[in-house]
């Protein structure tokens, strides 16, 4: 059987570890994936305990603890702490989620952290979007108009019409619905991903929007589209219980009626 293992300069090694302070009555592991960039070397994972008694209960809350009281070299993402940007996204206890939403009670034995996977890494937690934010900007998320709007008043919508962007409107762009994607993984180059795909989607069933001709057009391909298999982990594991297979099952059936 054919055995693969990760280039040398990729394996991870084991990292340093960081005792719990003197008296902590509640200490918990954090098992933190740590790379620098700067320094030439393999990746590592750094063990850090950390006393829950002085901590929020958030895995969020832990990692600015570390950062802050333990080893400021620590690297991650985080701006609103209430699962709205987006930008705290990794990999905890096997899972891609935000780390404000997960409370450290929620995982048995060790915190197990890393990067969002399949992604070149930044530095510790902080991966490359780069590609990612590309992808969302090539389906064009605006409104595309012809016809000129009423001079008096915005360009309104029926309430149901207004309902069908509801879903697709509440995606944060965490990633962490295409990085947990197999297709993704493996042909992010020219498979645009379940959040792109649910961005244009969005797009698609916005009534005001009079590009849908063109946006199907630009979906109409082998790789942009139809990489998606219908496995579904980007459902399973989107933290804001959105949908985006079935956005892209949908788009799927849009362009499949088109044809007929
Ligand atoms: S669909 Fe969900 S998992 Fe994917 S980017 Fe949007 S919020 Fe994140
Ligand atoms: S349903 Fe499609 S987009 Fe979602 S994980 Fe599966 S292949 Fe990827
Ligand atoms: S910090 Fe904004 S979603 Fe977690």
């Amino acid at each position: 059987m054919a055995k693969f293992r990760l280039p040398a300069n990729s394996r991870i090694r084991k990292g340093r570890h960081f005792p719990a302070a003197d008296g902590a009555a509640n200490a918990r592991r954090f098992v933190v994936y740590r790379y620098n960039p700067d320094n030439g070397e393999n990746p590592c994972m750094d063990t850090y305990e950390v006393d829950m008694n002085s901590c929020g209960p958030m895995v969020l809350d832990a990692l600015i603890k570390i950062k802050n009281e333990i080893d400021p070299s620590l690297t991650f993402r985080r701006s609103c702490r209430e699962g709205i940007c987006g930008s705290c996204a990794m990999n905890i206890d096997g899972s891609n989620t935000l780390a404000c939403t997960v409370t450290a009670d929620s995982i048995k034995g060790d915190v197990k952290i890393y990067p969002l996977p399949h992604l070149a890494v930044v530095k510790d937690l902080v991966p490359d979007l780069t590609n990612f934010y590309a992808q969302y900007a090539s389906i064009k998320p605006w409104l595309q108009t012809r016809t000129p709007p009423p001079p008096d008043r915005e360009q309104l919508q029926s309430k149901a019409d207004q309902e069908k962007i509801d879903e697709p409107a509440a995606c944060i762009l965490c990633a962490c619905c295409s990085t947990s994607c197999p297709s993704y993984w493996w042909n992010s180059d020219r498979y645009l991903g379940p959040a792109a795909l649910l961005a244009a989607y969005r797009w698609l069933v916005d009534s005001r929007d009079e590009a849908t001709g063109e946006r199907l057009d630009d979906l109409e391909d082998p790789f942009r589209l139809y990489r998606c298999h219908t496995i579904m982990n980007c459902t399973n594991t989107c933290p804001k219980g959105l949908n985006p297979a079935r956005a892209i099952a949908e788009t799927k059936k849009m362009l499949a009626e088109r044809r007929h």
